[in-house]
């Protein structure tokens, strides 16, 4: 095998997803077939698969690469995540299709449709005034809000506990620990700093869940509590930990894909201008924030039988990290693809993943991507950078915790 051209940094340490993802280390591991083994001294060592169709592969074969074990790096190289085989995103069949069955339902396209109406009317609003004040924060002003109250409206809860939720749902995944702080890039370290955030979550939302005057009759808590499929139901523990799962995959991806999607049309104002140009392409400029800022970085899953991946013989127990923004720049899928190009027409990117695991959240989250920037596009001309945006250290979401702009009123 030939000797890669770059070194491949550690990529269990958020610090190497700062100020940007390793795009070029990732092109570099795509030009081999073989998947690329990272030892680790403290802890097991994992196989990253950076091509698109490994990954693809991988992600359609939940027999052969399971997701119990854990989804992310730093629980999946510990013991087994706690919440396995009871969490809808932790569990393979037949466990998942009757947690799919039963979480599905509140979470239709039609679904999402009906609650456009009550998030546009709040959308407008917060894109106005960002507009109005010029100079902002997008990710406080807009970005932020609008998948609390996405979530907050999804799951029934009461209007002041939709950003609580949402402040909390974001420290469970990326901790508190900051670039700056030296403990970040140790394994231990992180575990303890997302456990105790986790644990806070689940205290909140065992709370919440437990006050039933406040949820809403038509919420997807209460239809979790109260469903019924041919005499299946959910445990208590079932539904709060899958209440969990929406908390998290509803608000920190698309609080991150929004302010992304910002960032990208401030660096390339060129596309901006196109798409003003011609709004009749919003869904697919949206696809293409989708695909080229992809904020899951990084999915794992544990191989369950002997199997040869690109060549590489893997044995039951290895942990393959999928890394999703190198799918989404694989050169024999996307043409150009690490040029951000609003009128792409093909693209077929992992951002949701694809598989048994399609994200559930995939229609509500593009109907909010369509809100702010639809709202965007119909008051701003141009979009500027202030400064750089503040980054989460995280090597599993690509997250933000604010981006300064200035945005001029058209
Ligand atoms: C831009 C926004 C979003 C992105 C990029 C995203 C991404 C993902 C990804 C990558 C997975 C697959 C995990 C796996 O294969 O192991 C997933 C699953 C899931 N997502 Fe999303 N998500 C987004 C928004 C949402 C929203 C708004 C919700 C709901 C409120 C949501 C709920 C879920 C659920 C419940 C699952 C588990 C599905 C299953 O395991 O069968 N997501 N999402």
């Amino acid at each position: 095998m030939s000797a890669l051209p770059v070194t491949v940094p550690d990529l269990t340490d958020p610090r190497t997803f700062l100020p940007e993802p390793p795009h070029e280390v990732w092109a570099a591991l795509r030009r081999r077939d073989a998947p690329h083994f990272q030892d680790r001294p403290d802890a097991p060592g994992f196989h990253s698969v950076t091509r698109y169709a490994q990954i693809d592969a991988v992600l359609r074969d939940s027999a052969t690469y399971s997701s119990e074990w854990g989804m992310t790096l730093d629980t999946a190289l510990g013991e087994r995540d706690a919440a396995a085989g009871r969490m809808i995103e932790l569990t393979d069949p037949p466990h998942h299709r009757r947690l799919r069955r039963l979480v599905s339902g509140g979470l239709t396209r039609s679904a999402a449709h009906a609650m456009e109406g009550a998030l546009r009317e709040r959308v407008e609003r917060w894109v106005e005034r960002a507009v109005r004040q010029g100079e902002t924060d997008f990710v406080g002003a807009v970005g932020a809000r609008v998948p609390a109250a996405a979530t907050g409206l999804l799951l029934g809860l009461p209007e002041p506990e939709w950003r609580p939720l949402s402040e909390l749902a974001g420290r469970a995944v990326c901790g508190s620990l900051t670039e700056h702080d030296e403990e970040v890039g140790d394994l231990a370290a992180r575990r303890r700093s997302t456990t105790a955030a986790n644990g806070r979550l689940l205290t909140h939302l065992a709370l919440l869940l437990e006050d039933e005057t406040g949820l809403a009759g038509d919420g997807l808590v209460r239809r979790l509590l109260e469903a019924d499929l041919d005499g299946d139901r959910l445990t208590g523990e079932e539904v709060l930990l899958n209440c969990l799962n929406l908390a998290i995959g509803g608000n920190e991806t698309t609080k991150n894909a929004t302010a992304a999607g910002v960032a990208a049309f401030a660096r390339h104002p060129e596309q901006w201008q196109w798409l003003r140009a011609h709004p009749e392409h919003l869904d697919r400029a949206i696809e293409e924030v989708l695909r080229h800022t992809t904020p899951p970085l990084h999915l794992v899953r544990t191989v369950t039988r002997p199997v040869v991946l690109g060549g590489k013989p893997l044995a039951p127990g290895d942990l393959l990290c999928l890394w999703l923004p190198s799918a989404n720049r694989d050169e024999d899928v996307f043409p150009d693809a690490d040029a951000f190009r609003v009128d792409r027409a093909a693209n077929p990117h992992l951002s949701f993943t694809s598989g048994r695991h399609f994200c559930l959240g995939a229609a509500l989250a593009r109907t909010q991507l369509r809100l702010v920037f639809g709202a965007l596009l119909a008051r701003v001309d141009g979009i500027r950078l202030l400064g750089s945006p503040a980054r989460r250290a995280s090597n599993f979401v690509a997250a933000y915790d604010t981006l300064p702009v200035a945005l001029t009123a058209a």
